[in-house]
């Protein structure tokens, strides 16, 4: 297959399997995925949905049980699936950097962290350490974490979560990478310092890093976001320019998923708008995984799976309501 050079990620039919004694599951199932040189891509859905899970299976993080079925990852064109983990590493960092829902998580927390960050310029970039200091703390007053010297000798567990994630942004910065992937970033701070933090995103992105941003909340996506998949019981449900999204949203999925958001920005009570839970992944039903919680449910729904059609140029829809051939719309 000739590589669309344009891409700086390609997801492929990706699908991730856990094995265990309850049964297998597979919180990704046929996911495919495109993000596009110089672009913010998002990925919106509720809890337990899979995110998480297709970010790990981009950085080769996956653990046993949890095992990537089939698929592909091509990075600039080359399949990351099934890389040693030797080369894997080498990717990790200067080619994909991640910025993990809870900062601890990606931080050392014995070491302090001007040194964490030095050690990955000097690993990524190879330069000297007395340079590498330098550019640590140049770094850390870019992204606006105060006193940046003092801060340079700080343990992770001395920092308040929204300095510990800006350290980890100054480090995929100052790595370069040609993508970050960025899950839940902002899911542990208050607003203003979550508004820094995606205006630091947007910087890093104009100066020439793709972003792949997990969200479970759509306002941030928003924000942010060039285009959007929906994701739900571990298939993407939707996919579209953000604008298409926000303004015509398609799936009666992300019509409940904007109407719940409407309604608490109206600050009227809230209402629970798509009835029911997030299924399980051991029991999920047949045909559609959210058939059991939609309203405008028919027959075929609940037995054959549908595909993704496109209704618009660019705009994707896993829904029946769509096929053109019975649609009722
Ligand atoms: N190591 C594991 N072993 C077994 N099941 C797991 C493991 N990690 C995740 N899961 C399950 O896989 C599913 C997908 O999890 P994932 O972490 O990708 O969700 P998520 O969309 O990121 O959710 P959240 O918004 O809460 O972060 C969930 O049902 C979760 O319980
Ligand atoms: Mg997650």
């Amino acid at each position: 297959m000739i590589h669309n050079s344009d891409m700086t990620l390609e997801v492929q039919g990706l699908s991730v399997s856990i094995h265990t004694r309850k049964g297998t599951t597979k919180p990704v199932n046929d996911v495919s995925l495109r993000i596009p040189k110089g672009k913010i891509i998002g990925i919106v859905g509720e809890s337990g949905c899979g995110k998480s899970m297709t970010a790990r299976a981009c950085m080769g993080l996956l653990k046993p049980p949890v095992k990537i079925e089939s698929g592909r990852i091509l990075l600039a064109g080359r399949d990351l699936v099934g890389l040693p983990e030797s080369d894997m590493c080498a990717v990790r960092g200067s080619e994909i950097s991640m910025i993990f829902q809870e900062p601890m998580t990606g931080l050392n927390p014995v070491m302090k962290v001007g040194r964490q960050v030095d050690e990955a310029v000097r690993v990524h970039r190879h330069i000297p350490a007395s340079k590498a200091r330098q550019e640590t703390i140049r770094m850390f007053e870019a992204v606006g974490i105060p006193e940046p010297e003092a801060r340079y000798n700080s343990y992770p567990h001395e920092l308040s979560g929204g300095l510990r994630q800006r350290v980890m942004i100054a480090m995929a910065m100052i790595c370069r990478p040609a993508l970050l992937i960025a899950d839940e970033p902002t899911t542990a701070l208050d607003v203003t310092v979550e508004a820094q933090i995606l205006r630091l995103m947007k910087e890093l992105n104009k100066a020439g890093t793709s972003i792949l941003l997990i969200s479970h909340n759509l306002g941030v996506i928003a924000q942010v976001c060039d285009y959007v998949y929906v994701m739900y019981a571990g298939q993407i449900l939707e996919e579209a320019e953000v604008c298409a999204l926000f303004d015509s949203p398609l799936h009666p999925y992300t019509r409940g998923l904007l109407e719940s958001v409407n309604s608490l920005r109206r600050e009227e009570p809230v209402l629970e708008t798509i009835a029911g839970s997030v299924p399980d992944f051991l029991h999920l039903p047949q045909g559609c995984s959210f058939s059991p919680r939609c309203g405008q449910c028919l027959e075929r729904c609940a037995s054959g799976e549908p595909p993704l059609f496109e209704p618009e140029p660019g705009h994707k829809v896993r829904c029946h309501l769509y096929d053109k051939d019975t649609s009722r719309i």
